[in-house]
């Protein structure tokens, strides 16, 4: 057990991401918080903290990925358990933060569902969020509690950085992605090119036109997330037309709904690299272009600094 300043570094997982938690843990040598999580027959959810929190500095580690609304209450539940149970301080590490693509009114009469989880976690008796690869990295804002934002892109733009790729091009899959891709290109030494998409239903998209050059070359395109695997397989096609030898993609979320995995098993693209922020299905990890990077050292580097109350800025190096 680690025992730094005055207070006890405890860390407990819900049940959405178990070998996220165990690999964090290791990374921070300190057992698992040791924690009962069930539902009623009602589908209810109910959880217990089964050892002494009174006091202790709390990490609680839950990605909110499918089910979504269940790990999300389940979250909630732990939160408040947490709060009832007396810890000096409850940081919730967030891999994946879902309902982050409705983060404003972009049609007459919708919710912001990105700034209600932000309240509710609040309400549910947050101290401070430590989140990895927001949707939009100012959902940050959207809390009055001190959120830790990660990104994944070192880890990712240093494993892809071993493949030697030559006469690469980082392309963006859409107009958001620009800026993710320019820090990618800067990192491995890469230009950039950006498919202008349109999405005309929440699983279809259009790839519309191409900004830059990629001929003749090779491309990486990095992402948030990948989710029904619409925008990647079409942004991959389109470049391929124009021109694109091998095709690689990363990302940090794995979402991977609908027929994600089917979509990218059978499309031209070479490689799909993918962090743990999310567990991958069974089927996924039959998909063999598919490759996982771990970022538990990062996660597990910053709740070991917030704990020390040390700088986390060298985790985006
Ligand atoms: C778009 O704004 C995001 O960066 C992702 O490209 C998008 O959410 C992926 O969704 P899907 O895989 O369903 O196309």
């Amino acid at each position: 057990m680690l025992v730094l300043r005055n207070y006890k570094l405890k860390v407990f997982g819900g049940s959405a991401n178990p070998e996220l938690v165990t690999k964090i843990c290791r990374y921070l040598r300190t057992s698992e918080g040791k924690m009962e999580l069930t539902r009623f027959p009602d589908g209810e959810t109910w959880v217990k903290i089964s050892e002494n929190v009174r006091g202790a500095d709390c990490f609680i580690i839950q990605p909110t990925c499918m089910p979504v609304n269940e790990n999300i209450m389940e979250l909630f539940l732990m939160i408040d358990a947490f709060k009832r149970a007396s810890a000096r301080r409850i940081s919730v590490v967030i891999p994946y933060y879902a309902y982050a693509r409705q983060d404003r009114k972009d049609q007459p009469r919708v919710a912001i569902s990105a700034k209600l989880i932000a309240n509710l976690l609040t309400s549910a008796g947050a101290s401070r969020i430590i989140a990895m690869d927001f949707h939009a990295p100012q959902v940050q804002g959207f809390f009055d509690i001190p959120v830790d934002h990660l990104i994944a892109e070192p880890v990712l733009a240093r494993e892809f950085a071993k493949k030697k790729v030559k006469d690469l091009v980082v392309a963006a899959s859409d107009m958001g992605g620009s800026k993710m891709a320019r820090s990618f290109a800067e990192r491995l030494g890469a230009s950039i090119a950006i498919v202008d998409k349109r999405r005309y239903h929440s699983n279809k998209v259009e790839a519309l036109s191409l900004i830059g050059e990629v001929a003749g070359k090779n491309v990486l395109i990095p992402d948030d997330m990948i989710s029904t695997a619409g925008t990647m397989v079409e942004a991959a096609m389109f470049l391929k037309k124009h021109g694109a030898k091998d095709i690689y993609a990363c990302c940090t979320h794995p979402v991977f709904s609908e027929s994600a995995l089917k979509k990218i098993e059978s499309s031209i693209l070479k490689e799909v690299m993918v962090t743990d922020t999310i567990p991958l299905p069974e089927e996924a990890k039959k998909v063999k272009k598919i490759k996982v990077i771990t970022v538990a050292g990062v996660l597990g580097e910053a709740i070991k600094s917030i704990h020390n109350e040390t700088s986390v800025t060298k985790l985006f190096r």
